[in-house]
């Protein structure tokens, strides 16, 4: 991508229409602002919160709406306080603190994740960076569409601890998600396995809607189950250059979402 960008940006064809990277723009090719953010940057210009320096795992307000988001309001987890949350350098960097955690921790230190291919071509280098194993198995063909019944079967038969990176939404590069009889039955296939989800979501509310987009992840909270999500704002807000992302984990009980949220500070 990264090569490609460049020739397209040294492409001095008039007629050049660059497809490369997913971000809206505005008919001069420019930045397209949505209107809800151009509306919340005058509110935040006469509140001017100033520049000081914010805790280590950042806005208090931010996450607790970011979490809600995610979760929706009056979620169980969200009750039972079972959600560690710290605001990341971007998706990006949510993935990345993510993956050091599971690499630091002694349960999935030296563990696979399993990424679906085609695959946004990060997980890849993040994963192995931070020192966990990637494998790769089929997520999609143009012929079969994503493969179901195999994903689940997978899990089944997975080594334990191996964990699996999951799009709730708007899958990049496909765009193909799985339906909500699908996520019931891959939740189940989770449920009854030694293995942990690793939901990425980067397009909340740009696939069916913003409670449909998270359909996977709230019925995999409902099972009780541990996994980690990665939320990144980018997309869906066109906050391209902001980089303020989240990355939840969901524990055991509120004391071990509290002992995460503390190795999460330290990794931060
Ligand atoms: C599936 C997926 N995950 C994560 C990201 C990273 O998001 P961010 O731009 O916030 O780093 C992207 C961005 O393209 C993406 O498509």
């Amino acid at each position: 991508m990264f090569t490609l960008k460049k020739l397209a940006d040294g492409d001095v064809s008039p007629n050049k229409v660059d497809l490369g990277i997913g971000v809206y723009r505005n008919e001069q090719a420019g930045y397209h602002e949505l209107e809800a953010i151009k509306q919340a940057k005058k509110i935040l210009d006469e509140r001017n919160p100033g520049h000081d320096y914010e805790v280590t795992v950042g806005n208090p307000t931010f996450l607790k709406h970011a979490v809600r988001l995610i979760f929706g309001s009056s979620s169980q987890v969200l009750q039972d306080k079972k959600v560690a949350s710290v605001q990341t350098i971007s998706g990006t960097g949510a993935n990345h603190i993510g993956a050091l955690f599971l690499s630091r921790s002694a349960k999935f230190s030296g563990k696979t994740a399993y990424v679906g291919i085609p695959a946004w071509g990060n997980y890849g280098p993040i994963f192995r960076l931070a020192g966990l194993e990637v494998a790769k198995y089929e997520y999609y063909d143009i012929q079969n569409g994503v493969h179901f019944p195999e994903i689940p079967q997978l899990v089944r038969t997975a080594p334990a601890k191996s964990i699996f990176v999951l799009q709730s939404c708007c899958h990049n590069p496909t765009g193909a998600d799985l339906t909500k009889e699908q996520w019931d039955e891959l939740a189940e296939a989770f449920k009854n396995h030694d293995v942990l989800p690793f939901f990425d979501i980067a397009y909340q509310g740009l696939g069916a809607g913003i409670d449909e987009d998270v359909y996977g992840i709230r019925r995999f909270a409902e099972l009780g189950l541990e996994f980690v999500v990665v939320q990144s704002f980018a997309k869906n807000f066109g906050l391209y250059s902001e980089r303020a992302d989240v990355l939840h984990i969901v524990g055991k009980d509120e004391e071990n979402a509290r002992n995460i949220g503390d190795q999460l500070r330290c990794l931060v």
